[in-house]
């Protein structure tokens, strides 16, 4: 808002499936017009959006954004989602601590050791997928973008397995639906099934995450509370299989549509490090992260977003696409050297904790599958593929492939 005209909505609700199957010309043309838009979210709610590499890598770690819902003006109509309280939805100090007492779990060097239990729980997912379609055709999120990340998070923190189908549906209807209503029952479903999930563990618990968490402290004997624990696991289950899964998809997508880089890829599989960086880069899984609300107007480039809990939203999607960073953005290049400064596990404080887990996991789901699959190929024109709905969140329903 300029100090005599209100800003005009930009209505992408009103865009429809067209915005959802591809938001990034919309992106692209509010970013030619600057860097701060009003915007009507297809979750129904009004929003800032700040677009650009430079504007939103900056509003990432400005102090002046709070994460915390009590700074969020009751006005916006927005509903919170996650479950208990969360590092994710605290500002300093609350939120150092919390990621403290996790940090140590989710450093690369402890990640690493996770790849030959990861690769196990790959070949059988893909052992299953070969013998149950000995014609060549599957659903690549069913049978492996989906079941990897969720079975790695999950036995991770000692998630029962048949519990995983009931919280995989309450867990995406939570995030992506556009009903509000169904939303919220969703959000409220969560907090139960975890509270006695954390019960049980605490009258018997087991060699996992969340055992370990109930008991830990850090060197000040500081200890999680039961809103604290809640969060915790919420989070890190949600987080840990909603995102991880469509930087499989989106990256399969990504090679299968682009054959040139799909041959470069099979003829050097040393660039899976750089490939997946890429897939990150191109199409991340998230394409706006969680909300923000400003403390204090925000000047960005001569428009400003009053104070007093107004809700910001970066996208991620279009910062990762501005010619102003990258070369010729729209393409899709895993010989690309510069793709690993993309913003797709987010910047500053908030910078995501399970970063070397998805690269880990993501690294291991695609080499493998090329490796088994050596005609894998897309059987859907990529122009009907489904996209989840939302803002959240990038990645298709489903990805039938064939080999
Ligand atoms: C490709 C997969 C993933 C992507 C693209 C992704 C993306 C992100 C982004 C963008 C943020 C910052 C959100 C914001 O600032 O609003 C974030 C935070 C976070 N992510 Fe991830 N994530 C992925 C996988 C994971 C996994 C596997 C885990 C857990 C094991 C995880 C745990 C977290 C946590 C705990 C935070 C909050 C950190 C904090 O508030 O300090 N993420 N992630």
């Amino acid at each position: 808002m300029t100090a005599d005209a209100p800003a005009a909505i930009v209505d992408l609700a009103a865009l429809g499936e067209d915005f959802t199957r591809n938001p990034y010309p919309v992106y692209a043309k509010l970013r030619e017009a600057g860097p701060v838009h009003r915007i009507r979210m297809p979750e129904g709610s009004d929003a800032w959006l700040v677009v650009g590499y430079e504007a939103g890598r900056a509003l990432l770690a400005d102090p002046r954004l709070s994460k915390e819902w009590r700074n969020a003006s009751p006005a916006l109509g927005v509903a919170q989602v996650s479950s208990g309280r969360t590092m994710l939805s605290s500002d300093p100090p609350l939120h150092a601590r919390l990621r403290g007492l996790v940090t140590r779990e989710f450093t690369p060097r402890r990640i690493e050791q996770l790849a030959p239990r990861i690769q196990e729980m790959t070949d059988g997912l893909l052992d299953a997928m070969l013998a149950a379609a000995p014609g060549g055709r599957a659903d690549l999120v069913e049978s492996l973008a989906f079941p990897l990340p969720m079975g790695v998070i999950c036995e991770l923190l000692g998630v029962p397995f048949l519990d995983r189908a009931s919280f995989r549906d309450l867990s995406n209807v939570a995030i992506s639906s556009t009903d509000p209503e169904e939303r919220a029952a969703a959000a409220k479903a969560m907090p139960a099934y975890l509270s006695q999930l954390l019960a049980s563990k605490r009258e018997q618990p087991g060699d996992d995450l969340m055992s370990a968490l109930i008991t830990a402290s850090d060197e000040e004997g500081d200890r999680l509370s039961g809103e604290e624990l809640l969060g915790m696991a919420w989070l890190l289950l949600v987080a840990g299989h909603e995102t991880t899964v469509n930087l499989i998809s989106n990256g399969v997508l990504a090679l299968l549509t682009h054959p040139d880089q799909l041959a470069a890829l099979r003829a050097d599989v040393g660039l899976i490090d750089q490939a997946v960086e890429e897939m990150l880069r191109y199409e991340g899984p998230v394409e706006t992260p969680t909300y923000r609300f400003t403390t204090e107007p925000l000047d960005i480039g001569g428009t400003v977003i009053p104070g007093g809990g107004e809700l910001v939203l970066v996208a991620l999607s279009d910062a990762n696409r501005d010619p102003a960073r990258y070369q010729d953005p729209d393409r899709f290049d895993i010989r690309r050297t510069d793709a690993r400064s993309h913003l797709s596990f987010g910047h500053g404080i908030h910078y995501c904790l399970g970063a070397p887990l998805a690269r880990l996991e993501a690294r291991i789901a695609i080499r493998s599958l090329l490796e088994r699959c050596p005609d894998l190929s897309l059987e859907i024109d990529p122009a009907a593929v489904s996209w989840r709905t939302g803002m959240l969140i990038r990645g298709p329903h489903a990805l039938p492939v064939s080999w």
